[in-house]
């Protein structure tokens, strides 16, 4: 996207501790947009667990084409314990993705300087990666049904879908990612599947990343299987570039990816219509995490890093990278921990050392 004078950005800081974390990364946000010149205003939007308590209310009709005229959303943490499982994943994320046709979900599994990582021996350099997960098909879908339910002949499916389109401008887009990313170690993008068992549908991916493949030269289409993926990404982290994998691989894998890169503190992502028009959703990978609100205790590194990652993809890179390397100074230099209640410092302190670094 061009760079825009002025980012209009939607917020949903959600439940427990999201609007805490929120709150470090619009302070990140308001100190980028004074050094780099660009305008922005935000605008809340009450929308979580709480609020869905108290008005009976997810999305209400009309929320998301309200949302479209945003250039970007930032999202804190939604999830309430009096909520049942399932209800704001299906009624608010999901549908989100869906709707606004989120089709990419960029996950970078990067180690910072000062972070633990529970694999032994390796360093920041060994392990900096990206998932390309594709995010609107798959066992998402929904597609499926019950028979007999409640009896001792209850059959239940659940069927995975694939299409030509979908997969392919997700593969695309990694293709040109990877292109960007520019690795001086080398391009390569992986593409994780698992052909040698799911022989229609990733039949289908195999064959499109042939093809796509063959439009970037410069690029090494090289594949992993699911499960092997999962071995080296813990053995040999360092032989990844960028991933690209269907929908319910990369919810696995990236769960993964965020334990090898330091845990929920430092993980953020990005729910991404790169389309020309498209309204992507950028969050901490970490939940709202109840039993810490209002304490200032919560880690806003990952929130943080999600605010770079938004303003990287919309037009003001200089920003976040200027952001992405005030965070690496604060992880290798100031705090003492990632984990909640042992950073050394405060929530609120977290965003001021991040904010002082980036003037550095
Ligand atoms: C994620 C989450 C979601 C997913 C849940 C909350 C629906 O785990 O963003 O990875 O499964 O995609
Ligand atoms: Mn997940």
């Amino acid at each position: 996207m061009n760079a825009k004078e002025n980012l209009k950005i939607a917020v949903i800081g959600g439940d427990g501790t999201g609007p805490e974390v929120t709150a470090e990364a619009l302070k990140v946000l308001a100190a980028a947009a004074e050094l780099d010149g660009f305008g922005f205003s935000t605008q809340d939007f009450p929308f979580g667990g709480e609020h869905y308590l108290k008005t009976g209310e997810i999305l209400p009709d009309g929320a998301v084409d309200e949302l479209r005229a945003f250039d970007a959303i930032y999202l804190g943490a939604v999830g309430h314990p009096d909520v049942a499982p399932g209800i704001l994943e299906k009624g608010l994320l999901l549908e989100l993705r869906f709707k606004l046709d989120q089709y990419i979900n960029l996950r970078p599994v990067k180690l910072y300087p000062g972070v633990e990582t529970p694999l032994a021996g390796k360093r920041p350099e060994d392990v900096d990666f990206v998932v390309v997960r594709e995010n609107t098909e798959d066992l998402y879908c929904g597609v499926g049904g019950f028979l007999k339910k409640g009896t001792a002949d209850e059959v239940a499916t659940q069927s995975a879908v694939y299409t030509r389109k979908g997969c392919e401008r997700c593969i695309r887009w990694a293709f040109e990612y990877t292109q960007r990313r520019n690795n001086p170690k080398g391009k390569r993008l992986t593409l994780v599947a698992k052909t040698n068992v799911l022989t229609y549908g990733h039949d289908l991916w195999w064959r499109t990343y042939q093809e796509v493949a063959k439009d970037y030269p410069d690029v090494e289409a090289d594949y992993n299987h699911v499960d092997a993926c999962c071995m080296w990404m813990v053995k040999n982290p360092e032989y990844y570039d960028v991933i690209v994998t269907t929908n319910m691989f990369g919810d696995i894998i990236t769960d993964l990816g965020a334990m090898v890169q330091g845990g929920m503190g430092v993980a953020a992502g990005g729910n991404m219509n790169p389309d020309p028009g498209g309204v992507s959703m950028y969050e901490p990978m970490g939940g709202s995490a109840p039993k810490y609100t209002g304490q200032g205790v919560i880690n806003p590194i990952a929130a943080i890093g999600a605010m770079s990652m938004l303003l990287e993809h919309t037009g003001q890179e200089a920003s976040g990278s200027r952001i992405l390397k005030a965070i690496q100074e604060v992880t290798g230099n100031k705090m003492e921990s990632q984990a909640a209640g042992r950073m050394g410092y405060s929530t609120s302190e977290v965003g001021d050392l991040v904010v002082a670094a980036m003037h550095a």
